[in-house]
């Protein structure tokens, strides 16, 4: 084997040209989701005390302006967090015609029509305990939360939503979901599966922000066990097969093993979820000028892209997009 002095690793490392020539993978605006939060309130802006820069928005000119800097920075795609002004038992504000969620599609489908939009679709925000699917004897009900499902992605289609993004782990979600946007006419809408979702401790900034806390227990019933990776395998094969579009692994940062596995397995599009508690890490130690945010977050965006995400859901999507508009090819 040839080796030292003729082979030299650091030659191409030598000059920012030579390093961008033989950069192994690309980060852009465009590889991002960016995820919004939208509630029934007028002209309010409230931001969220755990993820500094992130807000709840009202359904006006205050997402409005929101979406005109998202695009403004070459950001191609949100995805939709509603929060409603009711709660109740069967979350009937998930499928209101004139609930938060489906206002603002139609808001920023007029104000960017490019703009792809996408939702999240599970009912923990809309139950007045908090679970994401309809509580029976003391346990979440799977098969009477499909139906639900289904009328909240027609509601989300109708409205004009390119993308449903169901997130609740319920099983058959994907097959539900499909037959009932195929009933409905919406053959168009895709499904982007949450198909591999942990019980992960990184959703606590989350839950403030879409105000969405279980009132008891946990999530461990339908979300995956932190220690699992032949179940995820599994989880996506049969989401693949009930008609998935594209899938997600969340969360992103202790899951890159994951993401890796996934992506080798299937061809399917693939996105990563770089979670609310992976923020509000960062932004605490940038805060406390223990990191530099931009080198960390363009280094941690960029690992995703190297486990094999095509797409990044992140709540760094416009600071990095404004990074990589700055110095292109960065990082
Ligand atoms: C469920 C949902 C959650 C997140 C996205 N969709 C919360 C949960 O499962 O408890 C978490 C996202 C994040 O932490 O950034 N509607």
């Amino acid at each position: 084997m040839t080796q030292f002095p003729v082979v030299r690793m650091r030659r191409l490392r030598r000059t920012p040209t030579l390093r961008a020539l033989v950069r192994e993978t690309s980060l852009a605006a465009s590889d991002f989701i960016y995820p919004l939060f939208v509630t029934a309130e007028k002209n309010k802006r409230k931001e969220i005390t755990s993820m500094p820069g992130v807000a709840q928005l009202s359904v006006d000119g205050v997402l409005q302006k929101e979406i005109e800097s998202v695009v403004q920075l070459g950001i191609r795609s949100v995805l939709l967090f509603g929060i409603p002004a009711t709660k109740d038992a069967t979350a009937t504000q998930s499928y209101a015609v004139d609930a938060p969620v489906q206002k603002a599609i139609k808001l920023i489908k007029q104000t960017a029509p490019d703009l792809a939009v996408m939702t999240d679709v599970c009912l923990c925000e809309y139950t007045d305990h908090g679970h994401c699917g309809i509580i029976k004897n003391g346990a979440v009900d799977n098969d009477s939360t499909l139906g639900i499902l289904g009328k909240v992605v027609v509601s989300h289609a109708g409205a004009g939503a390119d993308v449903v993004a169901p997130s609740g782990m319920m099983d058959g979600m994907v097959g539900a979901i499909r037959k009932a946007l195929d009933g409905a006419g919406f053959a168009e809408t895709a499904v982007l599966s949450y198909a591999v979702k942990y019980a992960s401790a990184f959703y606590g900034p989350f839950r403030e922000a879409a105000e969405s806390p279980p009132s008891f227990g946990d999530r461990k019933s339908h979300q995956m066990d932190p220690a699992n990776v032949r179940e995820a395998l599994r989880e996506c094969a049969l989401d693949i097969e009930e008609g998935a579009d594209a899938l997600m692994v969340k969360p992103g940062l202790p899951y890159l093993d994951v993401l890796r596995a996934v992506r080798e397995t299937y061809d399917l599009p693939l996105a990563s979820y770089n979670v609310s508690g992976e923020y509000a890490m960062v932004k605490a130690a940038a805060k406390n000028g223990w990191i530099d945010e931009r080198a960390a977050v363009l280094e941690l965006l960029r690992s995703f892209r190297r486990a094999g995400a095509d797409l990044i859901l992140t709540y760094h999507a416009k600071d990095a997009a404004a990074w990589l508009r700055e110095t292109p090819g960065d990082a």
